[in-house]
């Protein structure tokens, strides 16, 4: 079975693929409208959305198919302690293909293990959310043109920002990207992500936005994700590290994206949003065309099998991540694939 769980599921030419599917979308929408007629999409919240889930909704109506699902896990027997597995076995015999978000790392990789129909990963944790980078990329393409050669600043939360561990992972494979990180201490990039794409060739740390701003052609604002953190006080303390407004554009290319994928706080001043290279919403309506792509390709590919890299029972080693999936729901096997965690990535501390 044919799942995204994580953006690299895809080769570049699927990419290019789906990138280009959307963009005949958009110019001739009609040509879809029954495409998923008599089909139906499960939309599994167990944490809050706007764009996402609606995008969804929205992809799947304007495919000609129907939408059920919950937007609050309280509301599910998940309140009652059912675990993601046995949800989506059920689901999964109702639906034909799941939109998942959820708080824990890897949940995704549970639901695809046990259902009968295409898993899509719509946000684990602070780990991935490869429809997101999916969206991104339709951006830029359209925006900019072009993925060789750019350089990408990402800016603000950058542990817990599952977008940029998304994006950075699908940009790292097109020729000549740089990447300029801008974070605090604090919410530095985790090593997982760092040490599988990043190298001394191809990245940057700058403390400065202003200082980093003139060098760039994306410009990846992102909020600091106030429910990742276990110390409420650091959040208060972090949370307004980095103000993009007009100001600082100044010295900006005439042809910078500026992205967010949204919901800002105060991490971009609304001065900024009549500017022409303020793409954030435009990158949100984009995302829905790219979600009908995605789901007229996984139902299409539905024989076909995702590419994974095998992972491995290691009785030595063991998850301490406390957001990991395997670390608190039951029946859940621990399983790694060199040293680092299947479900979440980060690496495994011997027992
Ligand atoms: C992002 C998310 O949920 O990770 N939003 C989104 O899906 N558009 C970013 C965020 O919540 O800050």
């Amino acid at each position: 079975m044919k799942h995204l769980i994580d953006i690299l599921d895809f080769t570049t030419e699927e990419i290019d693929k789906l990138v280009a599917t959307a963009s005949d979308i958009i110019d001739d929408p009609k040509k879809y409208a029954h495409a998923c007629d008599g089909m139906i999409l499960g939309t599994l919240f167990y944490e809050p959305s706007t764009r996402t889930r609606l995008s969804f909704t929205s992809a799947m109506m304007s495919l000609g198919g129907n939408v059920l699902g919950f937007s609050d896990a309280a509301s599910s027997s998940v309140s009652k302690g059912e675990t993601v597995a046995d949800t989506i076995r059920m689901v999964s015999a109702y639906t034909d293909i799941i939109a998942m978000r959820h708080p824990k790392e890897g949940a995704p990789i549970v639901a695809s293990g046990v259902s009968r129909v295409p898993i899509i990963n719509a946000g684990d944790g602070g780990h991935f959310h490869p429809t997101q980078t999916l969206a991104d990329l339709l951006t830029i393409k359209r925006k900019l043109g072009r993925f060789d050669g750019l350089t990408i600043g990402l800016c603000g939360d950058l542990k817990y920002g599952r977008t940029v561990h998304s994006l950075i992972a699908a940009m790292s494979r097109y020729e000549g990207v740089k990447f300029v990180l801008i974070a605090p201490e604090e919410l530095k990039l985790p090593d997982y992500v760092k040490s599988e794409f990043l190298h001394s060739g191809n990245y940057e740390e700058i403390a400065s936005l202003e200082e980093a701003i003139p060098t760039l052609d994306v410009l990846y604002m992102t909020r600091v994700q106030q429910e990742r953190f276990a110390d409420k006080a650091e959040y208060e303390r972090l949370k307004d590290s980095y103000i993009l407004n007009k100001a600082k554009l100044s010295g900006a290319k005439e042809t910078l994206s500026i992205l967010h994928p949204l919901p800002r706080v105060n991490e971009i001043a609304t001065d900024v949003d009549d500017d022409p290279r303020a793409h954030y919403f435009y990158q949100a309506e984009f995302g829905r065309y790219i979600r009908m792509a995605l789901i007229l390709y996984l139902i299409e590919k539905k024989g076909e099998p995702t590419k994974k890299a095998e992972a491995t029972l290691d009785e030595t080693l063991t998850c301490t991540n406390p957001h990991c999936i395997c670390t608190v729901e039951r029946g859940i096997k621990p399983l790694f694939k060199n040293g680092n965690c299947a479900y979440c990535d980060q690496k495994g501390e011997k027992k």
